[in-house]
């Protein structure tokens, strides 16, 4: 083989250089798309699941009981197990109401009958807040909104809840 065969002439090296040069612009271009399309981060977690509480329907009484579950939550590449609760009770229809225990004012937890002072009602610690049984915040303490509740479910005699949400859009 000669060296002149060899040598890359300049209007090839011209050549070689633009077509990568190009290529590797193209290349990020259609990456960026295909990232976004299979990111973890966008993919559906799983706490929006209705989740099986381990509370039997004919179990849950007329007062509010605390209820604990577990569910799966993925947070990008991160998957972590996240404990829930609810209070559970069946009204004078004998309808399940399932409120969340985060105060509406500012995120702090209720309990109910959390206070002497205020029997069946829930209670929050932090600043006073007052609901009713249903969850309606009480005028003249901080909270301005109800207690959210819990979309739910009864399945196999079971009760399964999902995300809680404000109330009328449980
Ligand atoms: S956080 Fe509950 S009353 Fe303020």
């Amino acid at each position: 083989m000669s060296d002149e065969k060899q040598q890359v002439t300049r209007r090839q090296f011209l050549n070689y250089t633009l077509t990568g040069v190009g290529g590797f612009m193209a290349a990020g271009l259609l990456i960026s798309p295909l990232r976004m399309a299979i990111d973890p981060v966008l993919q559906p977690s799983k706490k929006g699941d209705l989740a099986n509480v381990g509370l039997a329907v004919d179990d849950i009484k007329d007062v509010p009981t605390r209820v604990d579950w577990k569910i799966d939550q993925v947070d990008a590449w991160y998957e972590s197990e996240v404990s829930q609760t609810a209070w559970v009770y069946k009204n004078e229809k004998d309808e399940i109401v399932a409120l969340s225990p985060i105060c509406t004012h500012l995120g702090c937890t209720v309990s109910w009958e959390g206070n002497d002072q205020f029997p069946n009602e829930f209670y929050c610690p932090c600043h006073g807040g007052r609901y009713t049984k249903d969850g309606t915040n009480i005028p003249g303490t901080p909270p301005l909104e109800p207690l959210h509740q819990y979309e739910q479910k009864v399945k196999d005699g079971m009760l399964y809840l999902g995300n809680p949400h404000p109330r009328g859009e449980a």
